[in-house]
C-alpha cells in the first residue's frame, strides 16, 4: 500500500465532499471551496474560501534555498513536544466530524480518532484530536482513542459553556495525556450552534480559569495575531498554534505563514509556537520552521488518509511527511532542526 493508494480510496468514499487532487491547494476552483449559501461547510473554507487559499498561497510563494557545499550527513528529524521525543516536529491536527460529511460509511468518529492517534504514535509523533457536535461529556471517542494508545495524543475542546468545558478537561485529565486545549477560533463554528452545542469568544480571565484548573499543560489553537499570543504566553499557555482554523472560521484572514514570524519572535521564547494551514509536504514543513515554528499540524492530508487507509495510512502520511523534510534539509543544509533558519529561505 502507498499513499497514493490510500488516497485513490479516499477520493471515491469522499466523492463530491473532496476532490482528492494531487495538490489539496484551497484554488477557488476546487469542488470544497466556494459559498456554501447556508449549506454544511464540508471540508473547504468559510465564505469565499481565501483564507484556505491564503494559506497555500503564503507557504507557495516562499522559496528554499539549495546549499550543497558541505560535509555529508543523513537529517535528523527528532524533536521534543512538551518533553516528549517525537521522530518529526509533524503532528495530526485536531479534525473532527467527518462522518457529518456523508454519513457513516465514510469514516466513523471512532475510526477517524483511532487513525488519527494511532497512525500518529506508529510514525512515532503525535495525533491531535478535535471536538463535534456528536461529542458529550458521555461520548468522547477521541479520549477512547487516546487512552488505547496509552495517553499518547493531545486533546482540543471547543470554546463550550465554561462549566461544561471545566468538566470535559477534569474528564480529559484522568487520560493522563500529553496535553490539553481550546481551538479559540472555533468561536466560529458553524456546525457546533446548528445542533445546539453554542460555542463562545472567551475572555482573558475565562481562558485563565481553564489554564489554572488542570495539572495538563495547556494549549491555545487559533491564534493569528501578536495581541492573541501575548495574552496566551501571559496566562500561562504552555504552547500555542498559528491557525485560522484551515480558513474555516473567518473569511479573508492572512495565510498562517504571513503572520507566524511575528508572532515566533513575540513569543517564541515563553510558549511552544506550533502553525498549521496547507502544509502538504516536508518542504512545506521546512519552511514553517524556517519562520520559527517548532512544529507544525497536517489536517486535510490527515483525514484523506485516514478515510483511505485507517491507521496504517496515517503512519503512511506522516512517514512521507518525514522523509520529505529529511530530504529539503539535506539540500538545504540542515543536519539537524536547529540548524533551520530564515537563511534558508530564498529572497526573504
Ligand atoms: C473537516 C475539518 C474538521 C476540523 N475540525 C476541527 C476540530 O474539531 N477542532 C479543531 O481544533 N480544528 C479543526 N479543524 C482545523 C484543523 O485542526 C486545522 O487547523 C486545519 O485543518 C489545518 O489546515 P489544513 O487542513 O490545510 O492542513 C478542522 C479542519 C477540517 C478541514
Amino acid at each position: 500500500m502507498s499513499v497514493e493508494e490510500d488516497r485513490e480510496r479516499a477520493k471515491v468514499k469522499l466523492k463530491g465532499v473532496c476532490g482528492v487532487y494531487r495538490i489539496c491547494d484551497g484554488h477557488p476552483s476546487r469542488l470544497c471551496q466556494g459559498q456554501s449559501y447556508g449549506r454544511p461547510l464540508g471540508i473547504g473554507g468559510i465564505g469565499s474560501g481565501a483564507s484556505f487559499t491564503a494559506n497555500c498561497t503564503a507557504l507557495e510563494a516562499l522559496r528554499l534555498k539549495m546549499r550543497l557545499i558541505g560535509e555529508h550527513f543523513e537529517p535528523d528529524t527528532k524533536t521534543t513536544f512538551l518533553r516528549n521525543e517525537i521522530s518529526m516536529p509533524i503532528m495530526g491536527a485536531s479534525v473532527s466530524g467527518v462522518n457529518s460529511f456523508g454519513g457513516d460509511s465514510v469514516i466513523t468518529e471512532k475510526e477517524l480518532c483511532r487513525s488519527i492517534v494511532l497512525g500518529c504514535k506508529k510514525a512515532g509523533t503525535i495525533g491531535f484530536r478535535g471536538d463535534t457536535y456528536t461529542y458529550s461529556y458521555d461520548n468522547t471517542p477521541c479520549l477512547e482513542a487516546i487512552a488505547e494508545a496509552k495517553g499518547w495524543g493531545v486533546k482540543i475542546w471547543k470554546p463550550r459553556e465554561q462549566e461544561m468545558l471545566l468538566k470535559l478537561i477534569r474528564k480529559t485529565e484522568e487520560q493522563n495525556i500529553i496535553a490539553v486545549g481550546v481551538d479559540i477560533d472555533g468561536c466560529g463554528s458553524y456546525a457546533m450552534p446548528k445542533h445546539g452545542k453554542p460555542v463562545f469568544r472567551k475572555s482573558e480571565k475565562e481562558l485563565k480559569e481553564l489554564v489554572n484548573s488542570t495539572k495538563l499543560p495547556f494549549i491555545l489553537k487559533g491564534i493569528m495575531c501578536i495581541e492573541d499570543a501575548e495574552i496566551a504566553a501571559d496566562i500561562g499557555a504552555a504552547a500555542i498554534v498559528v491557525s485560522n482554523h484551515g480558513g474555516r472560521v473567518l473569511d479573508s484572514t492572512p495565510g498562517t505563514a504571513e503572520v507566524l514570524p511575528e508572532i515566533a519572535v513575540k513569543v517564541g521564547k515563553k510558549v511552544v509556537v506550533l502553525v498549521d494551514g496547507g502544509i502538504r509536504t516536508g518542504y512545506d514543513v521546512l519552511k514553517m520552521l524556517a519562520l520559527g515554528a517548532k512544529g507544525v499540524l497536517v489536517g486535510r492530508d490527515v483525514i484523506r488518509a485516514a478515510v483511505g487507509g485507517g491507521i496504517a495510512g496515517v503512519q503512511r502520511l506522516m512517514e512521507y511527511l518525514q522523509k520529505t523534510l529529511a530530504k529539503a534539509m539535506k539540500m538545504t543544509g540542515c543536519s539537524s532542526l536547529n540548524d533551520i533558519s530564515r537563511n534558508i529561505l530564498y529572497n526573504y
